[in-house]
C-alpha cells in the first residue's frame, strides 16, 4: 500500500471534529463526520487560505472559520455560489485506525 501512512486512532478525532497532519505538501486537515466518515484536504480554504480544520463540520461540509464559505468534505469543492477547491486526499479506516494517502 504505497503512499498510505497510519495517522491515529479514530477516537483521536472528535466526532464533527478534525486533526491537522503536517506534510511536505502543507498541513492536511482530517475530518470526522457525526456518522464516523473520514475526509482529508489541505487545511487551506480556497477563498483566502483560512484554516478549515478550525471550521464547523455539519453533514458533508465544513464552514470556514474566516468568512463562512462551505467546503464539501468529499471533494474539497466550495459550495455554490462560491467557487474554488481545496486539494483532497484519500483517507480510510481500518481496524479503528485512520490511514491517509499522500499525493492523490
Ligand atoms: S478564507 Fe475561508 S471563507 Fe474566506
Amino acid at each position: 500500500m504505497s503512499g498510505w501512512i497510519e495517522i491515529c486512532a479514530l477516537e483521536d478525532i472528535a466526532p464533527q471534529g478534525s486533526r491537522v497532519v503536517a506534510s511536505e505538501q502543507g498541513d492536511i486537515a482530517l475530518f470526522r463526520t457525526a456518522d464516523d466518515r473520514l475526509f482529508a484536504m489541505h487545511d487551506k480554504c480556497p477563498h483566502r487560505g483560512g484554516p478549515l480544520s478550525q471550521g464547523i463540520v455539519h453533514g458533508d461540509t465544513v464552514s470556514c472559520p474566516l468568512h463562512g464559505w462551505k467546503i464539501g468534505l468529499k471533494d474539497g469543492e466550495a459550495v455554490a455560489p462560491d467557487q474554488g477547491c481545496a486539494k483532497s486526499f484519500a483517507v480510510r479506516l481500518e481496524d479503528g485506525r485512520v490511514w491517509l494517502k499522500f499525493g492523490r
